[in-house]
């Protein structure tokens, strides 16, 4: 019996060591995961502390009608047709599309009180960092990691406008492409003409006679190189073809490699989409005289397409592709085939870049019946996340096509909202607009807080204010 109590009171004795053993690990673990996520906590609030302020839906989603007033030389400026007077070259009425007074100057953001200096105002000269009119057209957007700099791309438009011979339409002779660097997608400093067009050798594909047209830029993390894609065409548009480029620098110079139908194919408006989650990425562009839109993965280098060819959009006759992905969802806005005129966007969607693609209507809200209709008179080239934005916030960029003067063509960006979606929402009949809207607003901005106050939302013009 003694002996087996002092068995016992031995294996207590023991149990209560490890017992205590454990419980010593187990603070001493409690109290590493406490510091390690109290520093976490900290972490996120001073990351939280410089995020901008979170645009909500509702403010980005303001629905505003457009007002026409005099002084347009009109006397019921309300019941004009719209249409007509925009393509009728010596209307009053041009300058509800193309102002000629106030362009939006960033440089003048410091000593303006009405902050007008800080809006995006579509259709408005857009002043860069150097005071001129920022001349990229049909453009793109890239952010670079290294630099941490936004880089735009477009058709740097200038000199007459006028009719090639054999073509009803009309050009302007090819300078090559404008890169422009910004912070905050609202300054933009000029770099220069980052591919130039050919001046001598008529034969060569940039030569400036010919047509060079939808630059866009994406980054090959592999290849640590900056490619661009373009459609390359002659006057006549007859060609059809996709040009590439290639540089070291997002500033270039880009040297010029090579031209291509893809896959045997047509390929006249384009864009190239990179799928961030797994670095693949596309050349997207409209084939078969425009009758349908194709999709064409890309090398691993990016300088080439592969030997696939999706079709998608069949008998759709849409161009000017400009693609972006949301929750796993790849959606494409297009515009129709119309030359420079403007017409009706569409979105389509789909769960896979290469197809199959549904279309899911006019995303145009706001202003009125004739600007919805018209993608608010403008032909889309781009969308991007909107920084600083709610989830399924982007920025949608378009050009207005000045078709009197090519080079006083207007930019107009606009903000894009994609409906949080669900699996289980995945087919809830949601009206179609609300799925992918783009709202019109005569002037908004992105959300920067400044002295305090937050100027991101919508504030239509009041008369007398200073421009
Ligand atoms: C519409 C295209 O989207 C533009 O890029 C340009 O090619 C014009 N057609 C030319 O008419």
């Amino acid at each position: 019996m003694g002996h087996w109590l002092s068995l016992r009171s031995r294996c207590s004795w023991r149990w209560a060591v490890v017992l205590c053993g454990v419980a010593a690990l187990s603070t001493i673990q409690l109290y590493s995961f406490c510091r390690r996520v109290g520093s976490e906590y900290k972490k996120l609030t001073r990351v939280m502390a410089l995020q901008p302020p979170v645009l909500t839906f509702e403010e980005l989603e303001q629905v505003e009608y457009l007002t026409l007033l005099p002084p347009y030389g009109l006397k019921h400026p309300q019941t004009i047709n719209l249409n007509d007077e925009f393509l009728n070259e010596s209307s009053n009425a041009r300058t509800i599309f193309f102002p000629s007074y106030g362009a939006v100057d960033p440089r003048k953001k410091t000593n303006t009180t009405s902050h007008t200096g800080l809006f995006y105002w579509p259709g408005k000269v857009w002043l860069d960092t150097g005071g001129n009119p920022i001349n990229a057209h049909g453009g793109g957007i890239v952010f670079d990691g290294t630099s941490t700099n936004y880089y735009w791309y477009g058709e740097f438009k200038n000199g007459r406008t006028y009719h090639a011979q054999g073509s009803n339409t009309a050009r302007v002779d090819v300078i090559g492409v404008s890169c422009y660097s910004s912070k905050n997608l609202w300054e933009w400093k000029f770099e220069g003409i980052v591919l130039h067009s050919e001046k001598t050798n008529v034969s060569h594909d940039l030569h400036f006679s010919n047509v060079l047209e939808r630059p866009k830029v994406i980054y090959n993390e592999e290849t640590k190189k900056y490619v661009m894609w373009f459609h390359v065409d002659n006057a006549a548009y007859t060609k059809a073809a996709a040009g590439v480029a290639v540089s070291d620098s997002p500033t270039g110079p880009f040297e010029y490699l090579h031209s291509v139908r893809p896959n045997g194919f047509e390929s006249r408006d384009m864009t190239v989409f990179k799928d961030e989650d797994d670095g693949k990425a596309y050349l997207i562009y409209s084939s078969v005289r425009n009758r349908e839109v194709h999709i064409s993965p890309l090398s691993r280098d990016y300088l080439g397409v592969s030997g696939v060819t999706e079709r998608a959009l069949i008998g759709m006759y849409r161009e000017a592709p400009a693609v972006f992905k949301y929750e796993g969802v790849y959606y494409m806005v297009t515009s129709g085939c119309s030359g420079w005129l403007p017409n009706e966007a569409l979105v389509h969607e789909a769960e896979a870049v290469l197809g199959p693609w549904e279309t899911i209507g006019n995303p145009c809200v706001g202003a009125n019946k004739a600007f919805r209709a018209a993608t608010f008179f403008s032909q889309g080239s781009f969308v991007l996340p909107m920084p600083g934005g709610e989830r399924g916030s982007f920025i949608f960029m378009a050009d207005r096509w000045n078709v009197a003067e090519l080079s006083d063509s207007r930019y107009l960006w606009l903000p894009l909202t994609v409906k949080a979606r669900y699996e289980n929402e995945r087919f809830t009949p949601f009206p179609l607009w609300s799925r992918v809207a783009i709202f019109w607003h005569e002037r908004w901005r992105t959300p920067i807080k400044e002295n305090g106050e937050t100027y991101y939302v919508a504030k239509p013009y009041q008369l007398g204010e200073d421009l």
